[in-house]
């Protein structure tokens, strides 16, 4: 495991033990927008769908949004806080700054949603929805999910920097990181599958292409041939700004081809590729059965989505439910001129060094 995230992990401990980080009891219900907002679900799945028409990656980057919210501080909407004089953003941390997007279309859903239920649906529960939807809209499985979050009121950056994990951690440190959200080993191979879509930029596995942990060779455990094909995508010196797919064979189907991938040597990012090539681990026969049969990784998924959706959420009167997904309700009355908005352009330089 990585000194940074051993010493973190073990802050995070003493912070849970002094009662600094408060674990609330999840009282999440399928129903609760039933009378105030009966058609949510279809409100985000029209945004989403009309989104897809133009980016067809937007749904897996959706999922990772809520993944990413879900991990630091809880389910609490915190990854769409823009800075502002209260809020150090996490949309700027490290793991995130030049590489989660959606916003806009959050921002979208969140319009729409306003216009038909004003102030009911949080955007917490907005990332949930839009995930599941995301999915079942790309050839997942689809699922009834839980409702009722409220919306944090901070953002926590050095959470962010701590909680997401990296391309580049070892299976063992993986593992910790789930666990310290309450997610075991399957949930981590199960969620894992949502590389099954979506777009990884050079500098997340560039470090595997041409001198791997300074061997001076390419990673082993990846395929000769794919290997040729991320070479061209991000050539040795090059600037950097290529996207690769993260399943190379259904790049934006939600189908269980990742865990295939992997038995060839195909995973795109390290991380990815450890599931299937770490000498004796346990993920290995779970990759292997969500491989051959793709009913057995759904199930598993949506298992683990629940859970992940789970974690520390606000429900009842803790938080709020935003009018805005970026800004908390107590900025919102002021003026927008202190805020410092995240865009989502593209700066390798700068995301290199974070990974
Ligand atoms: C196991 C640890 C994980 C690591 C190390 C990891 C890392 C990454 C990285 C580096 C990228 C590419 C980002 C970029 O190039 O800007 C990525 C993309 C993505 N991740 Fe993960 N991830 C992990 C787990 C997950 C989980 C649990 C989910 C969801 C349940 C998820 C969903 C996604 C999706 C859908 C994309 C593509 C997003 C897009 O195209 O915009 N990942 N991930």
């Amino acid at each position: 495991m990585s000194s940074s995230h051993g010493i973190a992990i073990a802050l995070f401990c003493i912070a849970f033990l002094l009662g600094g980080i408060s674990v609330s009891h999840a009282q999440l219900s399928s129903t609760y927008y039933d009378e105030t907002c009966p058609n949510v679900t279809s409100i985000i799945r029209g945004v989403i769908d009309n989104a897809l028409l133009s980016d067809p990656r937007i749904g897996a980057s959706l999922l990772r949004l809520h993944f990413h919210d879900c991990f630091v501080n809880g389910c609490d909407g915190s990854i769409l806080l823009n800075n502002s004089d209260t809020i150090e953003s996490e949309k700027e941390a490290a793991r995130n700054n030049n590489s989660v997007r959606g916003f806009g279309v959050v921002d979208d859903i969140k319009t729409a949603l306003e216009s038909a239920c004003p102030s009911i649906v949080s955007c917490a529960d907005i990332l949930t929805i839009a995930a599941e939807e995301s999915v079942s809209a790309a050839g997942g499985p689809s699922w009834t999910v839980l409702l009722g979050r409220r919306d944090g009121t901070t953002a926590n950056r050095t959470g962010a920097d701590i909680s997401l994990p990296s391309a580049v951690d070892t299976l063992d440190t993986l593992k910790e990181v789930f666990l310290a959200v309450g997610l075991n080993t399957t949930d981590l191979v199960s969620l894992s599958g949502a590389h099954t879509f979506g777009r990884a930029q050079c500098p997340t596995f560039s470090g595997r292409l041409y001198d791997f942990n300074s061997t001076g060779s390419p990673d082993d455990t990846l395929n000769s041939t794919y290997l040729e094909t991320l070479q061209g995508i991000c050539p040795q010196n090059g600037n950097e700004t290529g996207l690769a797919n993260l399943d190379l064979t259904t790049p934006d189907t939600f189908d269980n081809n990742y865990f295939s991938n992997l038995q060839l040597e195909n995973g795109l990012l390290q991380t990815d590729q450890e599931l299937f090539s770490t000498t004796g681990a346990d993920t290995i026969d779970i990759v292997n059965s969500f491989s051959s049969d793709q009913s057995a990784f759904f199930a598993s998924f949506v298992e683990s989505m629940l859970k992940m959706g789970n974690i520390s959420v606000l429900t009842g009167s803790e938080g709020e439910v935003r009018l805005n997904c970026g800004i908390v309700n107590a900025d919102s009355s002021r003026s927008e001129s202190f805020l410092h908005s995240s865009t989502e352009t593209r700066d390798n330089t700068e995301y290199k060094s974070a990974i």
